[in-house]
């Protein structure tokens, strides 16, 4: 499969894009794990989310969606890369554009949550640098667990437990 970052551009959220995201977002989860409008809506509006659309060649390829929490730590709330950009490098791109964001703002770590039985996502992150956390059983609606996925930023250490 070719790569697609040599096409590829970044840039933020506008509001027309809504419907696009909501529908990829839609085809990329499945029911329980897929936000309705209006989780969506909030996620992307809220003040401390910031969105990135990917485009090859004016079609959306994909977005993720980060927000900043308190004691300086950065969530990966959604990435979704549609189905025939897959393994071409935009996935790569989107959290390459969320983790400079997040050391910029001098985030100590970022983390996510991802469906136990979602193994392609698994994959990507841990050869990201994410490790997985804990389990949290009945994470989604559906009933499936998620794993918390972590990536410490910088030089910072890991925080005893
Ligand atoms: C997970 C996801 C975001 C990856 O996006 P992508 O654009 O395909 O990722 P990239 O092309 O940048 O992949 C980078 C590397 O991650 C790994 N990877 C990505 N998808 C993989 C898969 N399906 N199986 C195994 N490894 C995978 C590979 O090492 C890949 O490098 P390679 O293609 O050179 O081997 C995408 O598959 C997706 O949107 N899935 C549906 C939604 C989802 O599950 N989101 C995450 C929820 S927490």
């Amino acid at each position: 499969m070719s790569h697609a970052t040599a096409l590829l551009q970044l840039r933020s959220y506008r509001a027309s894009d809504f419907d696009a995201l909501h529908q990829i977002d839609q085809a990329c989860f499945p029911p329980g794990v897929s936000y309705s409008r209006e989780e969506l809506a909030e996620f992307i509006g809220h003040r401390n989310s910031s969105t990135w659309v990917a485009e090859v060649e004016g079609e959306i390829a994909g977005f993720l969606v980060a927000g900043r929490e308190p004691q300086r730590v950065g969530h990966i709330i959604t990435i979704d890369v549609v189905a025939c950009w897959r393994r071409r490098g935009v996935g790569s791109a989107l959290m390459d554009a969320a983790e400079d964001w997040a050391s910029r703002q001098q985030l100590r770590l970022i983390c996510l949550e991802t469906a136990e039985d979602n193994a392609p996502a698994q994959t990507f992150y841990a050869g990201r640098g994410y490790e997985k956390l804990r389990m949290i059983d009945r994470y989604y609606s559906n009933g499936v667990a998620a794993w918390v996925m972590v990536k410490w930023l910088g030089k910072q250490s890991k925080v005893e437990s």
